[in-house]
């Protein structure tokens, strides 16, 4: 597909969310939502077209993008996973899980990988202490995380994981 046979169908489809919206200019956080859904990401493309179409700023969209944490202006991958850090996560083997992850995705927190199957972070108490250590896999909490219970869950999003046990 052309560059431009792409941005062509990024900006139909912008054109689309924004609709379901009725164009109206207060939805800018729910539309922008839903373009980060259907991208994964934030293109700037798309942000033009939100600009055009709803006929706001394009420095209003930008602030609006970086305000909340939850959008992301660059490429996340397929799969996200976000560990709590948290004190209460961090005392029950955050760490351990942490490393675990950087070693088998080949990733530091914050980043994506190359081929844009798995993003990770660390994020700070989600709330749900008593559940800890937390794993957020693709929106979905996993609770009481251990290293072993984190590579079930990177096998199963299909990453080949090298454990002392193979
Ligand atoms: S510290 Fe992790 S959920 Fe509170």
């Amino acid at each position: 597909m052309s560059e431009v046979n792409s941005v062509e169908k990024m900006e139909l489809k912008v054109k689309d969310i924004i609709q379901k919206y009725g164009s109206d200019r207060g939805f800018v956080v729910p539309i922008l939502q839903d373009v980060q859904k259907e991208f994964n990401y934030l293109p700037k493309e798309a942000l033009n077209a939100v600009s055009s179409h709803l006929d706001v700023a394009i420095s209003r969209i930008f602030e609006v993008a970086t305000f909340y944490k939850a959008f992301s202006l660059t490429p996340r991958g397929r799969h996200q996973l976000s560990l709590c850090v948290g004190t209460a996560c961090y005392v029950r083997g955050a760490p351990l899980i942490e490393s675990n992850i950087e070693r088998v995705l080949d990733l530091r927190p914050g980043k994506t990988s190359p081929d844009l199957e798995f993003s990770f972070d660390t994020v700070n108490c989600l709330g749900s202490c008593a559940l800890g250590p937390i794993l957020v896999v693709d929106g979905e909490y996993q609770g009481q995380m251990t290293v072993s219970k984190t590579n079930k869950v990177l096998k199963k999003l299909g990453k080949k994981v090298k454990t002392d046990e193979n």
